[in-house]
């Protein structure tokens, strides 16, 4: 994996969380002294995955920014992961075991970053509904295979936020989890340079269910308190 030109895979990155880290990593590019990532849309479908890709090229145009540095593709999710050094599960945590089934063969070595929080909706509010493994990113590290490396992270800030990419320049906390230290300090920098976040160590995996849980707590305070897009500062 060469840092300076990182592959990066956003699997179910038509979606919403996914349409943002797109825009986010894509924008690292065109920044001065930013690096040269190149984004692959997953998708299900292949052409849904490339139309993404060209709204999002799109997005960054109309943004004013200069795309002719920047490549962002679209592929299927196994295809996409293929082409990838780092792959980033925007996905919901009920499709999380068949995608990890269909992609396995992409996975040896690499990077998986989760930002999957499992909640489901009670009522008007949501809860907090970990798996057996104790948290979705345990789950996700017990379906891969020994040599990739999980990393959890990017789960206490809102779609809308990162989607953002003009007015968006707030500095949020994004705690990050991994039993690996080196992958743990590439996905540090991905999120020390999306221009709204701020990295934080936040240990091994086994505690990535207090990030994970945080968020249902975010969406019902939002909800509760006629706010909107909340964000963690810890400082
Ligand atoms: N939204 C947020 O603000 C936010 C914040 C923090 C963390 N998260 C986490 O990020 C993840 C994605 O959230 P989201 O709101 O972006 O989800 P979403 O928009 O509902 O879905 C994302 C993508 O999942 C794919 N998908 C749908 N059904 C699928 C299936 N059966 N199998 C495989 N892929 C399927 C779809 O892509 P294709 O149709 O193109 O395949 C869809 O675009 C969740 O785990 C969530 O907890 C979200």
């Amino acid at each position: 994996m060469n840092p300076e030109k990182l592959k990066i895979a956003v699997l179910g990155g038509t979606g919403n969380i996914g349409e943002g880290m797109v825009l986010r990593l894509a924008l690292q590019n065109l920044m001065a002294g930013g690096v040269k990532n190149e984004v692959i849309i997953g998708s299900r479908s292949p052409e849904t995955a490339e139309e993404a890709a060209k709204e999002a090229l799109r997005e960054l145009e109309n943004c004013g920014f200069d795309t002719s540095g920047t490549t962002i593709t679209g592929n299927s999710n196994l295809e996409a992961a293929k082409a990838a050094d780092i792959i980033i599960l925007t996905i919901r945590f009920t499709h999380v075991e068949p995608l990890l089934k269909e992609i396995r063969e992409a996975l040896e070595g690499k990077i998986v970053v989760t930002p999957v929080v499992p909640m489901v909706k009670e009522g008007p509010l949501f809860e907090y509904r970990p798996p057996a493994e104790g948290s979705a990113a345990q789950a996700i590290k017990e379906r891969v295979p020994e040599s990739t490396k999980v990393v959890a992270a990017f789960h206490n800030i809102a779609a809308g936020k990162l989607k953002d990419i003009v007015q968006c320049k707030a500095v949020h906390d994004s705690v990050v989890c991994s039993d690996d230290e080196e992958a743990k300090k590439v996905v540090f920098e991905l999120v020390r340079h999306m221009g709204c976040l701020k990295p934080l160590d936040g240990g091994p995996l086994k505690h990535a269910n207090t990030i994970e849980s945080l968020t249902p707590l975010l969406i019902n305070l939002a909800k509760l308190n006629g706010m909107k897009d909340l964000g963690i500062n810890f400082s």
